[in-house]
């Protein structure tokens, strides 16, 4: 009989369809957010743990890392790793392996989807119609926006601004985009400034990494030189938009709409955007279709296999 690998699960997967249940099968799992005192745990079965499974909702920050001496990979359950501390583990030869790719389709549609329920009020004509409130009183919800041949500037044109950018084109939208660099392979105009860009634009999607290298990147100038007709669409991390700017910039009439899937302090939303109807609030939901998930839990297994059979993670990060 063959024994099954140990590993750490950080937090449990319940987004996905089945890693809980496929790592519980092919591993020894130390499920580590069942342990009441994690520092105890980890002192007590962290020894010869070679690899740990985890999620950028969970991370793996240095502590955790330089808790496990016998560490050699980190696998994570999604693209964005903002929250494992990549040099950390790299200056101990960890590897760390993301999920990229898989997610790149879903989480552009979900962009679009925002998008487009901003600007046709969708959201508050759903809700007019659930309240019965169609038909009983007079006149309807307010128009929206005309959203084909309108201007759209991309912050972060990664995968999944490049995916968000080419859906663009069945629009006939011009297409802008904000980088840290400009790149040669695309024909979208480069804007070298952000405000510059949202001034321009009619809509806005941010579609950059996270982590301190953007926080706050979209500031209050950003979100009023966008405007009163413009939309910000936020699919990558709340903290790349500075929310405290974001509310004052709505209620003050600075900024037209805000559709968002990602918020600063997941899952507490303000007040003032749940009470407000211009905005579109989802819970995270960008790669959450049964396909991508099985497609990112397949490529987190398949990464955490290689390891253990050939030592090298497939997709590793940088
Ligand atoms: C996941 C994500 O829901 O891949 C990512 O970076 O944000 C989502 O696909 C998330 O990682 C779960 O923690």
């Amino acid at each position: 009989m063959t024994t099954k690998p140990r590993i750490i699960q950080v937090g449990s997967l319940a987004g996905s369809p089945s890693a809980n249940q496929t790592l519980a099968d092919r591993y020894d799992v130390v499920e580590l957010w069942k342990f009441p005192d994690r520092k105890a745990a980890l002192a007590e079965h962290g020894k010869g743990i070679t690899a740990i499974v985890t999620s950028a909702n969970f991370g793996a920050n240095a502590e955790l890392i330089n808790a496990l001496p016998d560490l050699k990979a980190i696998c994570s359950w999604g693209v964005g790793y903002e929250t494992i501390d990549v040099a950390a583990a790299q200056a101990r030869g960890v590897q760390v392996s993301n999920t990229p790719d898989v997610l790149t389709d879903c989480v552009a549609d979900l962009a679009w989807g925002l998008l487009i329920a901003a600007a046709r009020r969708m959201g508050q004509g759903e809700r007019f119609v659930r309240s019965g409130q169609w038909g009983q009183i007079h006149g309807s919800i307010p128009l929206g926006m005309r959203v084909s041949g309108k201007k759209l500037g991309i912050v972060g044109l990664g995968r999944i601004g490049d995916a968000i950018a080419k859906r663009g084109a069945g629009f006939d939208m011009q297409v802008r985009y904000h980088n840290r660099r400009q790149r040669d392979d695309v024909a979208y105009g480069y804007e070298a400034s952000l405000v510059e860009l949202a001034r321009w634009a009619d809509f806005l999607i941010v579609a950059t990494v996270g982590g301190a290298g953007t926080r706050h990147l979209v500031n209050q100038e950003v979100l009023e030189a966008l405007g009163p007709k413009g939309i910000v669409v936020n699919i990558a991390r709340g903290p790349v938009i500075d929310e405290t700017a974001l509310v004052a910039a709505l209620e003050a009439g600075k900024l037209g709409w805000a559709a968002l899937d990602v918020f600063e302090h997941e899952p507490k939303v303000p007040q003032a955007l749940l009470g407000s109807d211009q905005a579109v609030l989802l819970p995270h939901i960008g790669s959450a279709t049964l396909e991508t998930r099985q497609d990112m839990e397949n490529l987190m297994l398949e990464n955490l296999r290689a390891f253990f059979e050939t030592g090298r993670v497939v997709t590793p990060v940088e």
